[in-house]
């Protein structure tokens, strides 16, 4: 079986629906249910003998020990994390606990049920590690695309403290010999995604006929990647990758902020033709922008084409476009996520920007 931690968020919980729809391995599901947390993202598995859901912490030493013996896990596939930059902006404190320290106790439990392995049981352990392009800083308009050898320049608290879980990663390669995988993606977007991020937060305020933020002059750049296509990729690295070598997923796909609101807006346009606030890009709102918000993300994914034969399948027209459709099918899960203290966020996070 295989262990995944964050399992029940937007990328483990399709990552682990994906998992099961194409094989019969079980899997443990560790996650501690932050508001990002959401088990109604996994309700079609209910019942499901290989799916084992545990509410607990990366950062408890005794559950991660308790674990790992009790089910030795072939693989782990590491998700858990705070996520969302914004976030991260007003409360660091929780992205250094979990990101850092939460990856290090994982690590160490990890390595301990290695060490514990012999022969072919050994030599088939992976730890891949689950991490952001947002580890390479700011990219200037010329500027060609990351590449795995890229120096490190992380420029918020979130990706510094993925920063600091990639460095751990690669040192218990090195000094500790474990079979660890590196990937580092861009821009994620799909079903279950929170309505914290730009693309399910558009959706869910042009439904609601609210305002649509966009950051400084909208102009930032970001590549897009389908979930769906990131799973696929997660798992040829999983099958197929190196250890100790670290893997750019991307979808070669860059786009300003500007342009994605406006596509999604003209998707509801023709999807949601009742809706009584057409046309939905006149909700689109300039406001102020994001501390130190990078400029410009771009991936360069020919290594893992190369090596592993991935490249994603959707464009971003066709996967933006089953995207809205999925929000427009599940209104019930937006609204079921937008609690109380979501609310709060939205109040502290927006309330102020003009
Ligand atoms: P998410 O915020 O939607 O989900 C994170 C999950 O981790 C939640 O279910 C949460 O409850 C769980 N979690 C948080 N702290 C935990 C802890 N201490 N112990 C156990 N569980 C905990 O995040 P996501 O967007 O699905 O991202 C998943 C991973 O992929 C993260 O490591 C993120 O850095 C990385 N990533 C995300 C994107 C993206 O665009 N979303 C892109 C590249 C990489
Ligand atoms: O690049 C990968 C990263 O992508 C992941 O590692 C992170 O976990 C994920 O959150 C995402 O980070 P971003 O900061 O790029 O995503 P976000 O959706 O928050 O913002 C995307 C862009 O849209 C960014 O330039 C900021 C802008 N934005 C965002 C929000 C929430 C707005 O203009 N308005 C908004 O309200």
């Amino acid at each position: 079986m295989i262990l995944v931690t964050g399992g029940a968020g937007f990328i483990g919980a399709n990552f682990v629906l994906d998992w099961l729809r194409g094989s019969d391995e079980p899997v443990i599901n560790l996650d501690c249910l932050t508001y990002a947390g959401n088990l109604e993202n996994l309700v079609s598995l209910a019942g499901d003998p290989r799916h084992v859901f545990v509410r607990g912490d990366i950062c408890d030493t005794a559950l991660l020990a308790d674990l790992f013996s009790r089910h030795r896990p072939r693989a782990v596939i590491h998700f858990a994390a705070e996520s969302h930059v914004d976030r991260s902006i007003h409360g660091p404190g929780a992205f250094i606990r979990t990101n850092v320290e939460g990856t290090f106790s994982l690590l160490q439990a990890a390595r301990a049920h290695w060490q514990s392995l012999a022969g072919p049981e050994r030599g088939a352990f992976r730890f891949l590690h689950v991490s952001t392009d947002e580890v390479y800083g700011s990219l200037g308009p010329t500027d060609p695309p990351f590449v795995e050898t890229r120096a490190y320049e992380p420029n918020s608290p979130y990706s510094a403290s993925k920063a600091a879980s990639d460095h751990l990663v690669r040192a218990w390669h090195h000094t500790y010999g474990l079979p660890v995988l590196t990937t580092n993606c861009s821009n994620n977007y799909g079903p279950f995604q929170f309505p914290e991020k730009l693309i399910p937060l558009v959706i869910a305020n042009a439904l609601a006929g609210k305002p649509l933020p966009i950051y400084g002059d909208g102009m930032n750049v970001r590549d897009w990647l389908y979930v769906g296509d990131h799973c696929a990729a997660i798992r040829a690295v999983l099958e197929r990758g190196r250890p100790g070598e670290t893997y750019n997923i991307g979808g070669w796909n860059e786009m300003p902020n500007l342009e994605i609101v406006r596509t999604i807006c003209g998707l509801l346009d023709e999807l949601h033709p009742d809706s009584p606030v057409r046309p939905h890009a006149d909700l689109m709102t300039f406001v102020a922008d994001r501390p130190g918000h990078d400029r410009r993300y771009a991936i360069d994914a020919r290594k893992i084409e190369r090596e592993l034969g991935w490249r994603p399948a959707e464009t971003f027209a066709t996967g933006i476009r089953k995207t809205v459709e999925w929000y427009l099918e599940n209104r019930n899960w937006v609204e079921h996520v937008q609690s109380g203290a979501y609310r709060e966020w939205v109040q502290q996070n927006y309330g102020e920007r003009t």
